[in-house]
């Protein structure tokens, strides 16, 4: 493997600032290339700098729109394997078409699947992510995949707001189970544990029907992967203030955010939503009860492993 000189990393257009960040937190520039689109849409990629024998990390989370998105990264890539690159390192931070893993119903695709596909054939050697809505999602590549965690970031983040042993955290649905609990290792095992009982009746709706666990008197913080509509968190948080808890917060890595989800936390009892800069978030999308925390040092340290052949591991919890 090129070790010679430093890891080289490019940005899609997706997430041009965490990719700024990530190149400031190893000292180097982004490589010059131009991601532009053609008059009728497609993609266009030319790279400005010799890739040849290069270890180069694409910056390049698949969110909305995530099909122009994930475009660009499997062009990039093309692009890099047609000039002799020698590894190719996909940084996804936000994974496009996770939450489509498995099949709920018949005859329908595992989109994961397909795109875990795209993004080996074009020439990924490994892939860098950041909390998969499923872990099942690392398996559909036949490549080393690292998967990193946020949860260590905001719960550092809130143990100097809140205090420890007064919090419960809250996982919003059965799926974040394992999520919330890993905070709750990182956050204070002080803090009580419960599990909100989530029903969806069809994709964008959600209902709560129960919970397990005691939070009353306790400031809550629901711990999930994604706030797309709102609608998860907001209904959690509304069954929490009804079984007597004091305050709710929201933290959550990918801020995916529907267009009139801003607006929605905004009014929602929610105290506060701690999000990350997995996906770029435009002024226009930001409220004042949210939080971003970057993950641009995590991403950097683990680019620095990989380039180095050191493990990874040690920043997966
Ligand atoms: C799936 O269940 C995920 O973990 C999230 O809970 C979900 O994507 C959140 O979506 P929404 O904000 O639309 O309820």
């Amino acid at each position: 493997m090129p070790a010679t000189t430093g890891p080289r990393l490019i940005a899609g257009n997706a997430n041009r600032p965490l990719a700024e960040a990530i190149a400031r937190q190893l000292g180097v520039q982004l490589d010059q290339a131009t991601i532009s689109a053609f008059s009728d849409g497609e993609v266009r990629v030319q790279l400005h700098e010799n890739v040849r024998g290069a270890d180069v990390f694409v910056v390049q989370p698949t969110s909305a729109p995530v099909n122009d998105h994930l475009m660009e990264l499997l062009i990039i890539m093309d692009a890099l394997r047609r000039s002799s690159v020698g590894r190719i390192t996909p940084v996804i931070p936000y994974f496009g078409y996770a939450r489509q893993e498995k099949k709920t119903a018949g005859r329908e695709p595992i989109s994961a699947k397909l795109v875990a596909n795209l993004i080996t054939v074009a020439g990924a050697h490994r892939v860098l992510t950041l909390d998969l809505t499923a872990r099942a999602i690392e398996g559909f590549f036949d490549i080393p995949v690292d998967h990193l965690r946020a949860g260590p970031i905001q719960a550092h983040y809130l143990q100097h707001q809140l205090p420890v042993a007064e919090c419960a955290i809250v996982a919003p649905d059965e799926g974040a189970v394992d999520r919330a609990s890993r905070f709750q290792e990182r956050f204070g095992r002080g803090s009580n544990f419960a599990i909100v009982l989530k029903h969806r009746p069809t994709p964008d709706v959600t209902e709560v029907r129960g919970m397990i666990g005691d939070v009353a008197g306790r400031i809550c913080i629901l711990v999930d992967d994604i706030i797309s509509t709102g609608g998860t968190l907001m209904r959690a948080a509304e069954l929490l203030l009804e079984h007597g808890a004091r305050e709710v917060y929201a933290a959550v890595t990918h801020a995916v955010l529907a267009p009139d989800a801003p607006q929605r936390l905004q009014d929602s009892p929610l105290a506060g939503v701690i999000v990350t800069d997995t996906i770029n978030i435009p002024p226009d999308k930001r409220f004042p009860k949210l939080t971003v925390l970057s993950v641009a040092p995590l991403l950097a340290d683990a680019i620095h492993r990989i380039h180095n052949d050191q493990s990874v591991s040690e920043l997966y919890n």
